[in-house]
């Protein structure tokens, strides 16, 4: 069986002091990053950290930065990167160990946008709605977003400000806007406007080029930027 080296760029949080590890990790044309790391952890070194879960591209905990993209290490193969891998944790969030990173700024970005339909009355909630395929059309896309975050990792923008809301939480906000059973446009329309929100977005469209689940934040961001921008005009 070929192997190959990983290169893994390491934080000890109790010493404060980044290093890095290299590995020898064989593999087959099915191996997947992921799955190398799995390895290491179960025969080579305990102490590495990482997070995953689901293995198949649905939970979005396993974002790291493979050879200086922002990768989804459970749906890439090894055989479809370039050699030795170099493996950091996400850029543009705190590190808590290793290949760990602390995700509670995006929470809170996903909080802030309602990432949850939202309805006048309460109890309208447990009835049943009809969305037209025409509508379903207009938020297939940003709905599937598995908030992996590595569209954070890619964007200039977040990486020099925090308080920009980011290309999936404004994703996000463009699924939810135009969902027919949410009441609560003008509410997201507001969002949509802020100073920290679509506009600060400068159009690189590497969150784009990053998203494993074919979402297009770049996109979804420019229609917020129309969006706000008439209902300013017109209202
Ligand atoms: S482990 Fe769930 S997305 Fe990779």
């Amino acid at each position: 069986m070929p192997e190959t080296t990983f290169i893994i760029k390491r934080y000890n949080p109790e010493k404060g002091v980044f290093y890095t590890s290299e590995y020898k990790v064989p593999y087959e044309s099915d191996t997947t990053i992921l799955s190398g790391l799995i390895y290491i952890k179960d025969y080579l070194d305990r102490t590495l950290s990482f997070r995953y879960s689901c293995r198949m591209a649905s939970c979005g905990s396993c974002g790291m930065v493979v050879n200086k993209k922002p990768t989804l290490v459970c749906r890439t193969l090894i055989e479809s990167v370039k050699k030795p891998i170099y493996i950091e944790p996400l850029y543009n969030f705190p590190i808590i160990k290793d290949l760990v990173v602390d995700i509670d700024i995006f929470l809170d970005k996903l909080k802030f946008v309602k990432s949850y339909i939202i309805r006048e009355k309460e109890e309208d909630l447990d009835k049943e709605y009809i969305v037209k395929p025409e509508q379903l059309d207009l938020i297939k896309h940003s709905s599937s977003c598995i908030n992996c975050m590595l569209c954070y990792a890619a964007c200039p923008v977040f990486g020099s400000d925090e308080e920009f809301i980011g290309p999936a939480a404004l994703a996000i906000l463009y699924r939810y806007l135009h969902d027919p059973r949410d009441q609560a446009k003008s509410e997201r329309i507001k969002i949509a406007s802020l100073k920290n929100s679509a506009y600060m977005c400068s159009m690189v469209g590497q969150c784009t080029v990053v998203c494993p689940k074919g979402v297009d934040p770049s996109f979804h961001i420019q229609r917020l930027k129309v969006i706000s921008t008439l209902n300013n005009l017109f209202s």
